[in-house]
């Protein structure tokens, strides 16, 4: 319940569904209006390496369906800046021609190899692809673009390791790769691209650590469903004073998450399920050190040791899993006490080996969704929901 809410995944399939509305909407509304247009003459608008760029790009597709934005553009009949659909394009008060600014595709199925002429397009501000069944390499030419700003080809079939392209000042915000199969590492050139704010490579085969060093700005980092092994580096993440989203769960990460971890100062919400950390340590944020917490998901770990008493302390956390992890000791009674904060609203704890009383706070709360079920807790009946499933027997518990 609580990894579904925490979960990047869900909000990914509604905005791509909204994007695939939209686009029948704009389709319709685009080949309306170029049926209006069919009359006005038509200049060669777009500069002529821009065209010889977008054509190669065109030749290296397939395309599933006739009735698709591709099959629109036809270079002999109009100028690519005059395209239905697919394309935007900014005009120049200097230059006579207009440069091709953005390309977005819709998500259709269109397959077919990238051809590093993309690369010749170098006014292209935004490119996505996302939603479709591109294969092979992505080029690394892209990563030369000097005013690319948002590279989205989520959802492809990408192969083969990222690329490591000759690194030059880039204005890259917003990288989104997930839903591939990329292998290899998560590349340590990305640490160069300085705007960059969100970084999404989840779902991919990528392996080895984490980098030693991230993008400095980095608002979003999001590596979820990969191999990455390896510990979470202070050197690594200290230096990310932005970072609001750390999604890393369904990964091979281990080792003990230190106490730095959860006061970075403009963390909001962190995914680190289905990992193997063994061990949490927790420090109260202090005045200095004040935090946005709100959500943290440790379920399906190896975490050992007792409930981090100083979780209570932070004063906007709302949403706590550390279910099925191997946690003993008492629930303390702060989580459920009057703090300043706002109050746990979801508490996550079943299937650990949890023992003592339930404290009596927690039957008291409204709105509030837990599961203690799976400990080895006392006072906390199965006719409870909350409780369920049952408590483990009495066997299992002595040993612990
Ligand atoms: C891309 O630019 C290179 C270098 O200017 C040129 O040789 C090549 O023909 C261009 N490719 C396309 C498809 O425009
Ligand atoms: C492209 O436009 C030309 C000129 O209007 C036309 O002859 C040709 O059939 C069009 N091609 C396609 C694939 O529609
Ligand atoms: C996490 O691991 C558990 C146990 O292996 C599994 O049942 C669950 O589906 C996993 N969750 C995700 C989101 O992969």
């Amino acid at each position: 319940m609580c990894e579904a809410a925490l979960s990047l995944s869900m909000s990914e399939t509604e905005t791509m569904q909204m994007q695939i509305q939209s686009f029948h909407s704009l389709f319709l509304i685009s080949i309306f209006f170029s049926l209006l247009s069919i009359s006005s003459p038509t200049h060669s608008l777009t500069l002529p390496s821009d065209i010889a760029a977008l054509a190669d790009f065109k030749s290296a597709i397939t395309s599933p369906r006739r009735l698709s934005c591709l099959f629109t553009w036809n270079f002999t009949a109009s100028d690519p800046c005059e395209f239905p659909c697919g394309i935007s394009c900014a005009r120049s008060d200097t230059n006579r021609y207009s440069r091709i600014i953005a390309i977005t595709l819709d998500p259709i199925g269109y397959s077919g190899r990238l051809p590093a002429s993309l690369g010749n397009l170098t006014a292209l501000q935004h490119l996505d692809l996302s939603g479709n069944a591109f294969y092979n390499r992505i080029p690394g030419s892209l990563f030369t673009l000097p005013s690319l700003k948002t590279l989205v080809l989520a959802s492809n079939s990408f192969t083969g390791p990222m690329p490591a392209p000759v690194v030059k000042p880039s204005a890259l915000q917003k990288l989104d790769l997930s839903r591939n199969s990329i292998t290899g590492s998560v590349p340590q050139f990305l640490s160069s691209l300085s705007s960059l704010t969100t970084l999404d490579l989840s779902y991919n085969r990528l392996s080895g650590p984490i980098p030693d060093t991230l993008p400095p700005n980095l608002v979003e980092l999001a590596l979820r469903g990969n191999s990455i092994t390896g510990f979470l580096k202070q050197s690594a993440f200290t230096p990310l004073g932005s970072i609001q989203v750390i999604e890393l769960a369904e990964n091979r990460l281990q080792g003990k998450l230190e106490s730095w971890f959860f006061l970075l100062p403009s963390l909001q919400q962190v995914d680190l399920s289905n990992n193997s950390f063994t061990g949490i340590s927790v420090q109260s944020p202090t005045a200095s050190n004040a935090n946005q917490l709100v959500a943290i998901n440790l379920g399906f770990n190896q975490i050992k040791g007792t409930l981090p008493v100083q979780l209570a302390q932070f004063g906007s956390l709302v949403a706590v899993s550390l279910r099925h992890n191997a946690l003993t000791g008492p629930v303390p009674a702060e989580y459920c006490m009057a703090k300043k904060g706002v109050g746990f609203r979801r508490l996550l704890l079943d299937g650990n080996f949890l023992s003592g009383e339930v404290p009596e706070g927690f039957f008291e709360i409204k709105d509030f969704v837990g599961s203690f079920g799976d400990n080895c807790l006392e006072r906390c009946p199965d006719s409870m929901a909350f409780c369920s499933p049952a408590q483990k027997p009495q066997s299992i518990c002595k040993r612990k």
